[in-house]
């Protein structure tokens, strides 16, 4: 029987410190007016002096972890997205691992920059599929506000720091059958590298370097790119876009998440929205939306969820998961515990 990877808890980690449109306007040629319009974001988290990409992850990890009853020791493979990792190396990854306790398994970081979630997930799934591991965490983070060139009106009011994380459990199919990830599509065209990407690196310049974005163009892979794949993502399933709970889109852009949404005439209480709070925190966007829509209640054991997301690269993808466990399909998925997890692994 096939192997699926259940997507069995998420956590998630902000930091304390919020910066409102306002606050920014003192620091740059901008206004509340033209972030809220040109993008819906009102305010973003950043990191505090000293705060790191990986004291984010284990935060989120941890939050994962308490929802599921699990501990490090169960975890037997760490793939954390960041496109700011603590140091050039060792992967951020092995920090996690330390810190939580899971030396049963491998951890490394993936590099796909804001699509670097879904393409995490990818990698664990297919870790998981292959039967090389069977309880795979999974972290988007990100202290992008170190990326920034904070005198670019046009890239610095787009980004916020912040985590998330799932946990996913492999399962022999069974009651798993159309549950968990059901599939990922990734793709990548480096012919458009120059339209967003850091101009430095320890090759190059040995120094880290800051975003640089062509933001119509970006905008307009974006709206083309995410619409083919998550007509992919639907047809690879025989599924329909009205088959989807919940639109969770990577948050760069409020107009682009309401052009997938009208694209697949989802009604917007269908769509997860959190880029007014968040803006775009890349690899860790998907996962924090997930997140707060677990907790809140609103994604429940057995929704079928749309993951979406572009970057730099330029690369994209999207994963259609049924979320939760299958036999507590009646209850929300911040319920499950340590012992109800167990008996379907
Ligand atoms: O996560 C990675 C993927 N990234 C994305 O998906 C981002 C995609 N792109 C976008 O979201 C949008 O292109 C932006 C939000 C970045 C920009 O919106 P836009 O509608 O494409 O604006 P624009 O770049 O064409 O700029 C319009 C005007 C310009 O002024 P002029 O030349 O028309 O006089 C800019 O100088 O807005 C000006 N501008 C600003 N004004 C106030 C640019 N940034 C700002 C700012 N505050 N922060």
């Amino acid at each position: 029987m096939m192997r699926r990877s259940l997507m069995i808890a998420t956590g998630s980690y902000l930091p304390e410190r919020v910066v409102s449109n306002e606050e920014l306007s003192t620091w740059v040629d901008t206004s509340d007016e033209w972030i809220r319009q040109r993008t819906g974001i009102t305010q973003r988290h950043l990191a505090g002096e000293g705060e790191l990409t990986s004291d984010l992850a284990i935060k989120a990890a941890r939050n994962a972890l308490d929802m599921a009853g699990l501990e490090g020791e169960d975890i037997d493979l760490i793939v954390v997205a960041t496109t700011t990792p603590d140091d050039t190396f060792p992967a951020t990854a092995t920090k996690v691992q330390k810190a939580l306790g899971a030396f049963n398994g491998a951890a490394f970081d993936v590099q796909a920059v804001c699509a670097g979630f879904v393409y995490a997930l990818a990698v664990a799934d297919n870790f998981l599929k292959a039967g090389q591991a069977r309880t795979a965490l999974v972290i988007g983070a990100e202290t992008f506000s170190r990326l920034l060139d904070w005198e670019d009106r046009s890239t610095c009011v787009l980004f916020g720091d912040g985590a998330g994380a799932v946990l996913l459990r492999s399962t022999d199919g069974g009651t798993g059958n159309g549950w968990g990830v059901l599939s990922t599509h990734l793709h990548s065209d480096g012919r458009e590298r120059d339209i967003l990407y850091v101009d430095g690196g320890p090759s190059t310049t040995r120094t880290v370097g800051h975003v640089r974005m062509n933001g119509k163009e970006v905008f307009r892979h974006a709206v083309s790119k995410l619409s083919s794949v998550i007509d992919e993502s639907l047809d690879a399933n025989g599924l329909k876009a009205a088959d989807v709970d919940w639109l969770i889109p990577h948050q760069a852009n409020r107009r682009i998440i309401d052009a997938m949404a009208n694209r697949m005439k989802l009604p917007a209480e269908k769509v997860v929205v959190s880029i007014e709070r968040h803006a775009n925190t890349s690899a860790a966007s998907v996962p924090l939306a997930l997140d707060e829509a677990v907790r809140d209640g609103r994604v429940r054991s057995g929704d079928l969820l749309l993951l979406e997301a572009i970057g730099g690269g330029l690369a994209w993808g999207a994963g259609l998961v049924r979320f939760g466990v299958p036999a507590l399909s009646d209850r929300a998925g911040s319920e499950t515990a340590r012992e109800e997890v167990a008996p379907i692994a």
